[in-house]
């Protein structure tokens, strides 16, 4: 069973967004399958990069998306945004640096935030996106 699985509970109703959120999915659990099968640290470190890379063009979409039709919590889903950057590129650091972090915290921690995120940040702007003709 995949470490987090696609479920209709986590669609924001835009196929764009929808699938952006299962290419992270994907990435998440291409991460869990490195860190169990214990590979390599470079190929771990790797795939963070991976994340953190596909993490800047997904919430760069939204972003784009919510600043053109002026959504009214722009601001506060900009912030959380920035400080999941903030947080998981400080974790790679430690990481690349040998400081001890365990590869399955930044894991669950990256799984734990994506999933909250979405359900209760990104959910909200699915009717308003709908409205302003985004499907
Ligand atoms: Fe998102
Ligand atoms: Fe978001």
């Amino acid at each position: 069973m995949p470490f987090i699985e696609w479920d209709e509970k986590y669609s924001v109703n835009v196929k764009e967004i929808d699938d952006q959120h299962k290419s992270l999915f994907q990435i998440i659990n291409d991460l869990n399958d490195a860190v169990s099968a214990g590979k390599a640290q470079d190929v771990i470190e790797a795939t963070v990069s991976k994340m953190i890379d596909y993490a800047k063009v997904h919430f760069a979409t939204e972003e784009k998306y919510l600043t053109k039709f002026r959504y009214h919590e722009y601001a506060e889903h900009k912030k959380e945004h920035d400080n999941f950057n903030i947080k998981v590129l400080a974790m790679h650091e430690r990481l690349k640096s040998g400081v001890y972090i365990l590869s399955s915290e930044i894991s669950r921690f990256i799984k734990d935030w994506l999933t909250n995120h979405i359900l209760v940040i990104d959910k909200k702007y699915g009717p308003f996106l709908n409205d302003n003709g985004i499907i």
